[in-house]
């Protein structure tokens, strides 16, 4: 195991300790929902790590590569499939309205701050739709160390304040491996798409 490792043994030792803490939480199996309550408690300690605040402050932005949302992608486990990603919003930018598909999220907010609303859906269509009628149920401001934790098919926005803002994120499983939705609220479409373009980068 300690061999499958090695490609990406040079990430920063918070974030090695982070993998190692992940991964033997999958090792010891159980439900995924409280597989993921657990990673949020590590995740806080490591968005608490310096060395990786002071790392983040060269990342460059992610929302818009080429026209498309990006994220960088700094792991992906060889064994249970977890991510590690960023997404960096220049000032003043949104995401879509969208999903996350069948994935689980821990999205943590590591630098500047952003609203994130949250929708119901208020059909009962089935969960990949050609149109469904979504809802604002709630919003809340996110600030540095908060984790925003998104089960499977929950349709949230995030926008921006005036600031560049970084969230350092984890998933289930790659961007690109899984569908998501993307729903206009005005006309009911919803559209497919295979989540944001990974752009990898060295997290060492
Ligand atoms: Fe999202």
């Amino acid at each position: 195991m300690a061999m499958q490792m090695s490609a990406n043994s040079k990430m920063l030792p918070a974030v090695e300790t982070f993998v190692e803490q992940v991964r033997s939480l999958f090792r010891d199996g159980g439900e995924e929902s409280e597989i993921w309550t657990k990673v949020c408690d590590y995740l806080r300690d490591l968005l608490a790590d310096g060395d990786l605040k002071r790392h983040a402050g060269a990342w460059p932005s992610s929302l818009a590569v080429e026209g498309k949302p990006g994220n960088l992608l700094f792991y992906e486990d060889p064994d249970y499939g977890f991510v590690l990603n960023a997404l960096i919003k220049a000032p003043n930018l949104k995401t879509s309205i969208h999903d996350h598909g069948k994935s689980w999220t821990l999205y943590g907010v590591l630098e500047g701050g952003e609203r994130v609303t949250r929708f119901s859906r208020s059909d009962a269509g089935p969960q990949v739709p050609n149109e469904a009628r979504i809802e604002a149920v709630g919003a809340h401001d996110v600030v540095p160390g908060y984790i925003d934790f998104v089960p499977p098919w929950e349709i949230h926005q995030e926008v921006n304040t005036d600031q560049r803002t970084i969230g350092f994120i984890v998933r289930s499983q790659r961007s690109g491996t899984f569908v998501q939705n993307r729903f206009d609220p005005e006309t009911g479409a919803v559209e497919q798409y295979d989540g944001p373009v990974q752009v990898p980068y060295q997290l060492a």
